[in-house]
């Protein structure tokens, strides 16, 4: 039997719209009129709502602070020069925060909930959702282990929330890399393909030693020898050497991005050779040193494509050179082109509000 999950609209007296200065947003900041919650309990999600954006209580004992059994997600709206507002891929996000789900012991997310709560809470807030280059209204849906008690097992209650925040571009600034050789984000048979809240705040220390040092990222090689690259903090990453994009593939210490499958597919639509197979630092420092190593990208939904300028490697110094015709400018823009409804959706990608 199929449960018809109803979503109940509690609307905002006033907004705060007005009082946003939309020119100058620090990303993650700022949070739209209204936000969904669900919650799961007695084996069961109950009535979703749309309620204005505020405060939650949990005790101090509720499990997420104790165990972290904390999960989300990323993805954007975008609106067009006729006001047109489209999500990109949602699917997709939906499919992966499942997984994460699946994998910290928490209740899956009906599609229904996740798919219409989403598309009812972005239209809602549709004013939240600025056009311009580089302006998009930022999704986080999450779920939290909402019980109360310290004993150490899954929960039985659960909080699904969606919040929103409009976005402007996320990083700033020029991006160079420490490639890890010491610290690693993920294990085999552990968490990293999840988006665990945990994985991130296992992340910050050594990435705060890295800025330290003037990089702003690290990428992360494999656990067990640091001899392959794998993912940057919140990026998948892509190498350009010579003519060709080289990307590691998925395992279950990456995140399994949908903007890097989205560039590889473009990659592959303007005809360039994509390979999707370990790269080694060995081969990335030997195409540093006989100048075939023409660019190295971080993608991610927040970021889209960041061109990193420089990488340290143990005591190994390169700064990438400047190209007049770069993969990452031209795949950002085609990427881009979709989101805004400035292209053909060839692979139909976008969903319209
Ligand atoms: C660890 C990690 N890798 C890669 C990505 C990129 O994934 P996506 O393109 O789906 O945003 C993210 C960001 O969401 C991330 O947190």
């Amino acid at each position: 039997m199929t449960k018809t999950h109803e979503i109940v609209i509690d609307k905002v007296k006033e907004s705060k719209i007005n009082s946003i200065d939309f020119s100058n947003l620090t990303f993650g900041k700022t949070f739209t009129d209204h936000m969904l919650e669900c919650t799961w309990r007695d084996g069961e999600w109950h009535t979703a709502e749309i309620k204005p954006y505020g405060p939650i209580q949990v005790e101090p004992s509720c499990k997420v602070f104790h165990y972290g059994q904390a999960i989300f997600e990323g993805m954007k709206a975008f609106k067009d020069g006729d006001g047109d507002v489209f999500l990109f891929r949602p699917e997709d996000n939906w499919i992966r925060f499942n997984e994460s789900a699946k994998r910290l012991a928490m209740p899956e997310v009906p599609k229904e909930v996740f798919m219409e709560g989403l598309k009812k809470l972005v239209n809602l807030d549709k004013e939240w959702v600025r056009y311009g280059e580089g302006l998009s209204l930022y999704l986080r849906p999450f779920m939290i282990a909402s019980e109360n008690g310290v004993a150490a097992a899954p929960g039985t209650e659960y909080k699904f929330m969606i919040i929103m925040s409009p976005a402007f571009a996320y990083y700033k600034g020029d991006v160079r890399v420490i490639i890890a050789s010491e610290f690693s984000r993920a294990a085999d048979g552990g968490v990293g393909y999840a988006k665990a809240a945990g994985n991130y705040a296992a992340s910050f220390y050594p990435n705060n030693l890295a800025l330290e040092e003037g990089y702003q990222q690290i990428i992360w090689t494999d656990a067990a020898s640091h001899e392959y690259l794998e993912e940057a903090g919140t990026m998948n990453i892509f190498v350009r050497i010579g003519d060709k994009l080289l990307t590691a593939p998925n395992n279950d210490r990456i995140l399994n991005g949908v903007t890097r499958r989205s560039i590889m597919q473009m990659a592959k639509d303007h005809g360039i050779t994509v390979e999707e197979r370990r790269v080694s630092v060995k081969e990335l420092t030997a195409a540093a040193n006989d100048g075939s190593l023409k660019e190295i990208f971080g993608t991610g939904t927040a970021a889209v494509i960041v061109p990193i300028k420089g990488y340290k490697h143990e005591d190994f110094k390169f700064e990438l050179p400047t190209l007049e015709s770069s993969y990452a400018t031209l795949l950002m823009g085609a990427l881009k082109d979709i989101q805004y409804n400035r292209a053909e959706d060839q692979h139909g990608w976008r969903v319209k509000i």
